[in-house]
């Protein structure tokens, strides 16, 4: 492996811009690649067109030592380059399936430009199978490709964290170098941690990252399988938390006693209204799909699925029944991101609870930190924006937490009373102290609890 490499990325979204940074910041030399004419011009200036911690002084300072090329021209990129990133968007198709088309836009348009020994890498989110087809297709080709399945597992909010110090790295591939190659690379980003963590103004992190070098297939079935275990713990808590509400119990304690038992672990048992994102619900629809593909019933998934999109109206539900309707009741939603950290709305539990309320004839004043523009457009139109927490507080009968936000858990709630003219406080994802909550002289509403 190379000091300096010259890589590709193709798709400058949350995962493509945040890996091209990161190997930029290594000292390689970095082309990312976006058909989105803005995202690139945001790039070019040092600019990112997300909020993502981090992020933008790596971008700033890659954009000023030159080896960080946003562009929207495939040829002269992919030609020079050793190792090209495929991080195209793969979204649902309306019945669930997975969208390929943009991975296969991108794989077929590389493929005229890459020289013989060049290694492209899948690291968008696709069915088991997919590579295959990708193999097939670059097996047209005189010069020969090698094609390694390199899944990628950040969170956003914690995305360059995550990247610097990753749980794991997966590599698939029919060619063991070219996997090991690619688990070299990213090695290259963990030895350089502490000193990218610095310039991007992050903490130091311990832990240790596992290197698993798979078969093709189970590298593709690593990534959605693990979405899946993930959003079905959330779904699981949500139907206990139902059952909590009926008995007198409180999902908190509850999952609090059951999480300690290491076999289990407490992440991903927080109840409240679900999952949002621009992954796990179609990660869970797109499995779902590629099983039956393959004759096996998922059905497991299909109740996770089901138990999650039922959340909102639950709550919706549970606070009608607090304010004796819901009908020109004023509420406040807060929280729009599908969860804190990030300015991503996409299919944002927040703004599915904020249409809910307004369908059932409630007046709702919404506010996120950094989403209300993203989520304007998911929005129904009667839903007003506001422009601050107190603002969105002001006069209001209820007031919804639907994303974690810090400036939310820290809510000043005498202030939140006196500006109210009601009292419920619907806590949608059970981050408030009930007991600092009613000790304000405010009504309690958690989910489970
Ligand atoms: P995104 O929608 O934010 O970005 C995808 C980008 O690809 C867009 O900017 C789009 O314009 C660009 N694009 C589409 N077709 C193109 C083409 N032919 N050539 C060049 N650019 C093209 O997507 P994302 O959230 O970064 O996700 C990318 C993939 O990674 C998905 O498969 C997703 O499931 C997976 N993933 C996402 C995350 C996450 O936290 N967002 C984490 C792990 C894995
Ligand atoms: C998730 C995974 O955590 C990442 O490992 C993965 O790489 C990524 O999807 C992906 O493949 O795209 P992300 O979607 O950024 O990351 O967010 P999460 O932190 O997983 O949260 C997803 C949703 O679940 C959020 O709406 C969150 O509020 C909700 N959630 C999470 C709960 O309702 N309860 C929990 O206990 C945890």
């Amino acid at each position: 492996m190379r000091q300096s490499e010259v890589i590709t990325v193709i798709g400058a979204g949350y995962v493509g811009l945040t890996a091209a940074v990161l190997f930029a910041s290594v000292g390689h030399k970095v082309h990312l690649i976006d058909v989105n004419e803005s995202r690139i011009k945001h790039l070019k200036r040092g600019k990112s067109f997300f909020y993502e911690q981090g992020i933008e002084p790596l971008i700033k300072r890659s954009i000023k030592t030159n080896n960080f090329l946003p562009t929207m021209t495939y040829k002269d990129a992919i030609s020079e380059s050793d190792f090209v990133f495929s991080c195209v968007g793969t979204p649902d198709n309306p019945d669930g399936s997975s969208n390929l088309s943009y991975v296969f836009a991108a794989a077929e348009e590389a493929l005229k430009y890459m020289r013989p020994g060049t290694i492209y890498i899948q690291k968008s989110t696709v069915p088991v199978g997919t590579g295959r087809h990708i193999e097939k297709l670059f097996s047209s080709s005189k010069n020969k490709i090698d094609y390694v399945s390199n899944p990628e597992f950040l969170g956003e909010g914690t995305a360059i964290s995550d990247s610097l110090w990753p749980d794991r790295i997966v590599a698939g591939a029919a060619n063991h170098l070219a996997a090991k190659k690619v688990v070299l690379l990213h090695k290259g980003i963990s030895k350089t941690a502490p000193r990218i963590a610095r310039l991007a103004g992050l903490e130091p992190k311990k832990n240790k990252t596992e290197y698993y070098i798979t078969n093709l297939n189970s590298a593709e079935l690593i990534k959605v399988t693990a979405n899946a275990f993930l959003a079905l713990k959330i779904s699981f808590a949500n139907s206990i938390a139902k059952l909590a509400d009926r008995a007198g119990a409180d999902i908190k304690e509850v999952m609090g006693g059951v999480g300690s038992d290491r076999r289990i672990g407490a992440a991903f048992l927080n109840a409240g209204r679900g999952y949002g994102g621009g992954c796990f619900p179609k990660d869970v629809s797109g499995l779902i799909s590629s099983a039956a593909e393959h004759g096996v019933d998922l059905h497991i998934m299909t109740a996770a699925s089901d138990v999650n999109s039922s959340m909102p109206g639950y709550i919706a539900a549970k606070a009608k029944e607090a304010l004796g309707g819901l009908s020109n009741k004023e509420v406040a939603v807060l929280g729009l991101a599908f969860k804190a950290g990030t300015s991503d709305a996409r299919r944002s539990p927040g703004v599915k609870l904020a249409n809910i309320l307004s369908r059932e004839g409630a007046k709702v004043t919404a506010y996120d930190p950094k989403a209300n523009s993203e989520a304007r457009e998911d929005l129904l139109k009667r839903v007003i924006l506001a422009e601050s927490a107190e603002a969105a507080i002001k006069d209001k009968d209820a007031v919804f937490i639907a994303t974690d936000w810090p400036e939310f858990k820290d809510l000043d709630l005498v202030n939140t009373k006196r500006l109210m003219t009601g009292n419920i406080i619907v806590d949608c994802m059970n981050t408030l102290d009930k007991k600092r909550v009613e000790a304000c002289n405010l009504t309690y509403l958690g989910v489970g609890c």
